[in-house]
């Protein structure tokens, strides 16, 4: 059987704390009097944090100095960890685990490919830390999604060709990003939104046992979409 590296993005696809993200977003733009909806927070996935905050700004149309930039940055990121400390593998969404135990167990390789900077201590809060050879995440990159960077990061860490690797993610920008590295992408979501990826499954749980063995087998990007359609 051949190897290749899984990649995973980790909010929304491993565990769903885009919810936590908008509660700690909500409150500090509503302390800023810039209103925030859930449909606004949609377009702050997989956007890094600075990216994020930027955005929320140019919204509410409000400038402000560096320093008070970087203090809004800590207080949502403070904000945040309260809601990630009472994390528990509960919280782990559906079909995860089993995916990647039979990843282990088909001797695959698995990396985490995510833009957050507090992905290991979400890993290690939801228990899932020792299924991953490789760890990039927001405190290694330099460009951000739809860059490929983190996860040709992610191919060089497992020791792959960017080629060898399958990318499951949840955010446009992290399926352009999987499809510049040349990498097999997985939307998980809607289609609708994710309709650039080479295959969109509702949640990790809709991955069959069949489907998975076409994954490992497709000799290329390719020859997957071809096979698959
Ligand atoms: C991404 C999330 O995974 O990480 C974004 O989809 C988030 O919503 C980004 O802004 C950065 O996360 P953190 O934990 O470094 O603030
Ligand atoms: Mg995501």
């Amino acid at each position: 059987m051949t190897t290749k590296g899984f990649i995973f993005d980790l909010d929304g696809v491993i565990v769903d704390t885009a919810k936590y993200h908008f509660l700690a977003w909500k409150d500090l733009a509503s302390s800023l009097g810039i209103p925030f909806t859930e449909a606004q927070n949609e377009q702050l996935k997989g956007v890094s944090r600075v990216e994020s905050l930027n955005k929320i700004l140019t919204w509410g149309n409000v400038t402000m100095n560096p320093e008070q930039f970087s203090s809004l940055m800590n207080e949502k990121n403070k904000a945040y960890l309260t809601f990630i400390d009472q994390m528990t593998e509960d919280e782990i969404l559906p079909g995860v685990v089993h995916l990647l135990d039979k990843l282990l167990e088909m001797g695959q390789k698995i990396a985490l490919g995510s833009a957050s900077k507090n992905a290991k201590l979400i890993l290690e809060k939801v228990n899932l830390l020792g299924y991953f050879d490789c760890i990039v995440d927001g405190n290694h990159v330099s460009k951000a999604k739809p860059d490929p960077e983190v996860f040709l990061r992610g191919a060089s860490g497992l020791g792959l060709e960017a080629t060898q690797c399958v990318v499951f993610e949840d955010a446009v920008a992290g399926i352009k990003a999987a499809n510049a590295a040349q990498m097999i992408s997985i939307g998980i979501g809607k289609s609708e939104y994710l309709y650039e990826a080479d295959l969109v499954l509702v949640g990790l749980d809709h991955l069959s046992d069949v489907l998975l063995t076409h994954v490992i087998n497709a000799s290329s990007k390719n020859s997957f979409k071809i096979n698959i359609k």
